[in-house]
């Protein structure tokens, strides 16, 4: 293998730059020829690959964000755009990919290995901790200190007023920015997607209160009970209590990686090309108890990482 593509896609993460910085300059010390992929699968359709040296990742260990821009690409759905993209990899003489994202980049990307048969390597760059095959993915440290911070700052203001908050974090199918940040910020109720929610609970847990008092419950983006908006909608209609509702939204994707997000990161990335070097075709590089270790792409999204239900419970079980 002589000559590799880097790119980020999916939702950005802090440290895919440090991620994209390691798999350029590791890729370099190896001898290899380095394209940058500009926006994911849609940058390999549209023929955005630019070569990279050591110099194109200089001082980004520390920006949020994607150097390389980021999309979800819808054409890459589709055979033509995967066609497509095939052809430019081709054309550019791209033997092997190092791909840094999340669940729908690695159903994309365990796709295009099967049909076309180049090499991927992923690193999982995700706020959302939701992949198998790594202890924590890029980004989500980072995430749930941002989210953290937010809601240590909400609080100041809840208990100033005497009201009742229902924060909304992100993780779009999974739970777990909502626990660690729920633990983390001494919350009382927490609202997760791979538990039922109990709204009656939460009520009868209000109810024990005879007088005003804030309160501050963190509402997963993707429980099934519903967002934030319809469980403060909920419990005004149940009582008259004064609440508000707090989106923290896209600030989590945002800012300077964590010192743990930028050395997974750099370890990833190293780990990513040394796979690609070592003959692996359709991986991704994870990080399982300090250990690099290497699972089948499609196994990454196929399984589901488990949310850890005694930290969840010791929500409820502290408040
Ligand atoms: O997957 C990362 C994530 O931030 C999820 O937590 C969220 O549901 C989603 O991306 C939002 O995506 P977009 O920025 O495309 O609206």
């Amino acid at each position: 293998m002589k000559r590799i593509g880097i790119f980020t896609s999916g939702g950005d993460a802090p440290g895919m730059n440090a991620n994209v910085r390691a798999g350029v300059r590791y890729a370099l010390v190896k001898g290899l020829e380095v394209f940058g992929i500009r926006h994911g699968y849609q940058g390999m359709i549209d023929g955005e690959i630019v070569p990279m040296d050591g110099r194109s990742v200089s001082g980004i260990i520390g920006r949020g964000g994607t150097i390389l821009g980021t999309a979800r690409s819808k054409d890459f759905l589709t055979p033509e755009g995967r066609r497509r993209a095939f052809e430019n990899l081709q054309r550019f003489g791209i033997e092997g990919l190092v791909a840094c994202g999340g669940n729908g980049t690695f159903q994309g990307g365990s796709i295009f290995y099967e049909e076309y048969g180049i090499p991927m390597i992923g690193t999982p760059g995700t706020i959302d901790n939701d992949l198998y095959g790594t202890d924590f993915t890029i980004g989500y440290d980072t995430a749930i200190n941002t989210a953290m911070r937010a809601v240590d700052k909400i609080r100041d203001t809840a208990e100033s007023h005497d009201r009742t908050f229902f924060i909304e974090v992100m993780g779009r199918h999974a739970g777990f920015i909502a626990v660690d940040v729920g633990v983390a910020t001494g919350a009382e109720y927490v609202a997760i997607p791979e538990t039922p929610t109990n709204f009656e609970a939460l009520c009868a847990y209000v109810e024990k209160y005879d007088r005003p008092k804030r309160h501050i419950f963190i509402i997963s983006e993707g429980d099934e009970y519903g967002n934030a908006m319809k469980f403060a909608e909920d419990f005004k209609a149940r009582f008259d209590i004064d609440t508000r509702v707090s989106i923290l939204g896209h600030m989590q994707r945002g800012g300077s990686p964590t010192v743990r997000d930028r050395v997974l990161a750099t370890r990833l990335g190293v780990a990513a090309v040394q796979g690609l070097l070592d003959g692996e075709k359709s991986m991704m590089a994870g990080e399982i108890d300090n250990r690099i270790v290497l699972t089948p792409m499609r196994e990454t999204w196929e399984k589901r990482s488990e949310i850890n239900r005694e930290l969840a419970d010791l929500v409820e079980l502290l408040r």
